[in-house]
């Protein structure tokens, strides 16, 4: 099964690799990508990518992009914290939608912990880097029936 993966990421994560590199870590949304297209090619998925720092264009890319690709990986970035909009929008669309996070978000500020995103999404994935990314890219075939 050739499966469509659409990875979103949100607001300040192309400020990845200097951005609280004592969080983020120092690897850079590019090479991000490039471990996700890595992992991706060996599973025959299809993955496109799409970083927006404004909330308005990320939902509009969720809208645009739900019936063409089959699932959506999404860092939301701060908006998973308080972007009802976003939500929505995922809610909004039938295509199955993983949340990912590089940080372990229950571990760190008390305004971290809670996902308005999440209960919208299939699931979370939290706390473990770039593989967060590889990690949602297999629950998200996983959720579509594609995969091995
Ligand atoms: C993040 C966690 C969010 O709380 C934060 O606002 C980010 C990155 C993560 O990947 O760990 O921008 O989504």
């Amino acid at each position: 099964m050739f499966v469509r993966i659409l990875v979103i990421n949100g607001p300040n994560l192309n400020m990845l690799g200097t951005r609280e590199t004592d969080v983020y870590g120092s690897v850079t949304l590019d090479e991000v990508e490039t471990f996700v297209v890595s992992r991706a090619s060996a599973t025959g998925v299809d993955v496109t990518f799409f970083q927006s720092n404004h909330e308005g264009e990320i939902i509009d890319e969720v809208h645009r992009r739900a019936g063409v690709v089959d699932a959506i990986v999404m860092n939301p970035g701060a908006l998973t914290h308080y972007s009802y909009a976003l939500r929505d929008a995922v809610a909004s669309v039938d295509t199955p939608v993983v949340e990912v996070h590089l940080s372990n978000i229950a571990a760190r500020e008390e305004f971290r912990a809670h996902s308005v995103i999440a209960p919208a999404c299939v699931g979370q994935i939290s706390g473990f880097g770039a593989l967060s990314y590889v990690l949602g890219l297999e629950a998200a075939m996983a959720a579509v029936g594609g995969g091995e």
